[in-house]
């Protein structure tokens, strides 16, 4: 069944707000991070991606060292999974605490961790290379609408034209939902509690139609969801599998693949 419709701008955001919700997410996160936010291993909707998806029905095991890059890759649980698959992972994050523990954990790839800023530019360079696979693992939900569609730009400008493109985004299923109010740009604020740091940005996807609409710079190749349900409490996410759209390839992607 279809989740309650999420308004998309019924408040508008003026340009210093949007700043302050990046802000806010950032804050949230760092907080987080500081008191050990942070998974040891990968959650087993990432295994099954890797077995039954990527491995499975698209050949890409890692075996022949295909690049990865885990957008929003926090302390790495992911990253290391992959690496320990034979995968060449490069990871991005906003905070420092999660960088530092991929470094720590992939010490022979650590240049392959960087900071970045959490506002997406049109210009954005990660490691002036292009990837066979681009994973973001619940993030980008955490961007207004404008915002998501400048980071999905560049994503797609680091994948190459044969690559795979694979992100969850959180449903209105998900408990939080519940907790939040719009805001407009296609963000609610979540609040868990008074506290201002139990507070956070996020933009909620409503069904798999949405999800392909959102993601319509790819070719959907698979496309689900899952969830965990142990308190009463959804945790309800969307998969999106993809390949770029033949016209949405740039010609730097098909001179530079290879
Ligand atoms: C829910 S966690 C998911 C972490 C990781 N991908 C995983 O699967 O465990 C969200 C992550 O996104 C990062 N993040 C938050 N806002 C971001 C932004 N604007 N751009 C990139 N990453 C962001 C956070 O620091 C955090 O590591």
């Amino acid at each position: 069944m279809q989740g309650p419709s999420v308004s998309k701008s019924s408040v508008a955001v003026k340009p210093d707000e949007a700043m302050d919700y990046l802000a806010q997410n950032k804050t949230y996160y760092h907080k987080e991070f500081g008191r050990g936010y942070g998974h040891h291993y990968p959650e087993s909707h990432v295994i099954k991606l890797y077995n039954r998806i990527l491995a499975a029905r698209l050949g890409i095991s890692g075996a022949r060292g295909e690049r990865m890059l885990d957008f929003g890759c926090s302390t790495g649980a992911n990253a290391t999974y992959f690496a320990s698959k034979g995968f060449d992972v490069y990871g991005v994050d906003i905070s420092p605490i999660p960088v530092d523990k991929c470094r720590q954990s992939l010490p022979d790839i650590k240049d392959h961790f960087q900071v970045i800023s959490p506002s997406p530019q049109e210009d954005d360079s990660f490691f002036d290379c292009l990837f066979d696979v681009i994973f973001s693992n619940q993030v980008l939900y955490l961007l207004s609408e404008s915002d998501f569609h400048v980071r999905l730009g560049t994503l797609l400008r680091h994948l190459k034209p044969d690559g795979v493109f694979i992100a969850t985004m959180m449903g209105t299923k998900h408990y939080f939902y519940s907790r939040s109010t719009p805001v407009g740009d296609g963000l609610r604020q979540v609040v868990l509690s008074e506290d201002p740091r139990d507070q956070f940005f996020l933009r909620f996807t409503e069904s798999e139609d949405h999800l392909r609409e959102q993601f319509a710079l790819f070719d959907p190749l698979y496309v689900g969801y899952y969830d965990i349900n142990l308190c009463q409490d959804s945790g309800f996410h969307y998969v999106f599998v993809g390949r770029p759209t033949h016209s949405e390839i740039t010609s730097t992607q098909r001179d530079t693949a290879g």
